[in-house]
């Protein structure tokens, strides 16, 4: 896909579509005005006779357009003026790249950086743009027999009012290019079946990605007989009922001009179905257990985007592999493990699995001296109760981490909420038995299972976040949804901009 950035009179631009904005009262937007004057105003009569509806996410094909460079031209409802700012954007973009998906046309301009909002500048809204059109393109239909047409538009480009806007909006989409790749490569190994995306499908694609990036990437599997040998009896419990092997998978991407500088690492649930083993889950929407794995999806897809983008940072990506299955030699209830940290865990529930293997990949990042530590997971129900299914939950051991974590949610609109993670939490995980038990009854089973994690995360900066909610969508539009890889690519852009500004500081010093 092409994201070309272009000044100048909109009404000469030679496209198969022209893709304009408009509010539903009030005045026309820069380029949607200098179209009006150059077609007999086409623009604004449609709108005063009402044949134009521009509604939020209102869209209406105009097949010809007197006096345009344009084959036809495609008006987007913003709705109401004062109400229209990211949100209203956003979803004006996806009503936008919706129709045109459908539509046999290679190319489009869009004039999306005209609409005015209050916070964002030109790079926003043209990562917006991209993002959208990969998110509008985006089709899964590898198991379908007859496979409706590919989509077929190829470029979009972005017309540009100030001219000098331009350099931040070919910033932008290059940006959103690379997310918006990220996401659709996490939405596909999410919606992938779970007798296809097992953990040995999952190390195959890391290494796969490894190959692809000419030793950017560089890619080590623990399979079984490591792990045993290390020591991650907790993560290996979870498979044990299952037919498909466990795996950690360790990719490494180094950015930073130091090679020595202290990694982010991120670490990704990934459970490629959870049956809830032994404590058997309801057969009801079981089949959406696929989407166990959606953390490590991100984890696959932040990875894709930073390698697109090559941001100057450090980065470990670990995905903790294994299927949760009941069997005669699974797990069950009462049974005591020991985690690679050293500590006892009572399983109380094997159905509270991922914990039980993000506990041991939290303990194998320490070995990286990292400056920060993310784990991402689909990990509980409870989660979905708290927050419905707009925000991620987060928790974390370090408030500077959580505010960055939030703050690059904000910026890539992806995001998450924080919530307590007290200590008066902690006793709610006590076992007779053992350390530790794996559940801390109903109530904050959120707060609770972040607790779980947070005792094995106590040598670095910690976050987790729970995307129950987030990772996928139910019902006739089901599937993945590629969160949060906007909020995990922006938060390592964000890490490299820190480390500009640190250095210059130093410079000063000097
Ligand atoms: N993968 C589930 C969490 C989940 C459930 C995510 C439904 C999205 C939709 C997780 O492994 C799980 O089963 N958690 C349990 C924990 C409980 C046993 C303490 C849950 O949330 O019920
Ligand atoms: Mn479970
Ligand atoms: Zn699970």
């Amino acid at each position: 896909m092409e994201f070309p950035v272009k000044t100048g009179n909109p009404a000469k631009v030679e496209t198969a579509c022209l893709v304009i904005p408009v509010y539903q009262e009030g005045e026309l937007l820069p380029a949607a005005a200098r179209l009006d004057d150059a077609s007999e105003r086409l623009i604004g009569q449609l709108l005063e006779r009402g044949d134009f509806d521009a509604r939020l996410g209102k869209v209406q094909m105009v097949p010809f357009a007197p006096g345009l460079g344009a084959e036809r031209l495609l008006l987007v409802g913003l709705g109401k003026r004062d109400k229209c700012q990211e949100a209203a954007f956003r979803k004006a973009l996806d009503a936008a790249f919706t129709a045109l998906a459908d539509l046999p046309l290679d190319d489009c301009a869009v004039a999306f950086t005209d609409v005015p909002l209050d916070e964002r500048d030109a790079a926003w809204k043209a990562r917006m743009v991209a993002e959208a059109t990969h998110r509008a393109l985006y089709r899964f239909n590898d198991f379908k027999s007859e496979k409706a047409p590919a989509p077929r538009l190829a470029q979009v480009t972005l017309l540009v009012s100030d001219d000098g806007d331009a350099a931040d909006a070919r910033e932008g989409a290059r940006i959103g290019d690379a997310v918006g790749q990220g996401i659709n490569a996490a939405r596909t190994l999410g919606n992938l079946p779970g007798n296809v995306c097992t953990p040995s499908y999952l190390a195959e694609r890391a290494e796969a990605l490894g190959k692809a990036s000419g030793g950017a990437l560089q890619v080590e599997i623990l399979d079984e007989e490591a792990l045993e040998a290390l020591g991650a009896h907790s993560l290996l419990s979870v498979g044990r009922g299952s037919e498909q092997p466990s795996r950690l998978i360790v990719m490494q991407y180094q950015g930073a001009e130091n090679p020595e500088e202290a990694p982010h690492v991120l670490v990704g649930k990934g459970i490629t179905f959870d049956t809830g083993g032994i404590s058997l889950k309801p057969g009801e929407a079981m089949d959406e257990m696929k989407f166990d794995m959606c953390g490590a999806a991100s984890v696959f897809g932040t990875v894709e985007a930073i390698l697109a983008i090559r941001p100057k940072v450090n980065l470990v990506a670990i995905v903790a592999a294994a299927e949760n299955m009941p069997d005669g030699r699974a797990t069950k209830p009462g049974d005591i493990i020991r985690t690679l940290k050293g500590l006892s865990v009572e399983v109380l529930n094997t159905d509270a699995e991922g914990r039980l293997v993000l506990c041991d990949a939290l303990t194998y990042a320490e070995r990286f001296e990292p400056a920060s530590v993310v784990d991402i997971a689909t990990l509980t129900g409870a989660c979905i109760i708290a927050l419905g299914h707009h925000a991620t939950g987060l928790l974390a051991n370090d408030d500077d981490l959580a505010l960055d974590l939030l703050d690059a949610g904000e910026a890539a609109w992806d995001r998450a909420w924080h919530l307590p993670l007290w200590d008066e939490y902690q006793e709610q995980l006590d076992s007779n038995f053992a350390d530790l038990a794996n559940i801390g009854g109903r109530p904050a089973g959120t707060i609770t299972a972040a607790c779980f994690l947070s005792r094995f995360a106590d040598t670095f900066p910690w976050a987790h976040l729970d995307i129950a909610g987030t990772a996928w969508t139910s019902g006739k539009q089901k599937g993945a949804s590629g969160r949060p890889v906007g909020l995990l690519t922006q938060y390592l852009l964000d890490r490299e901009a820190d480390a500009v500004v640190e250095t210059g500081a130093e410079t000063e010093a000097e």
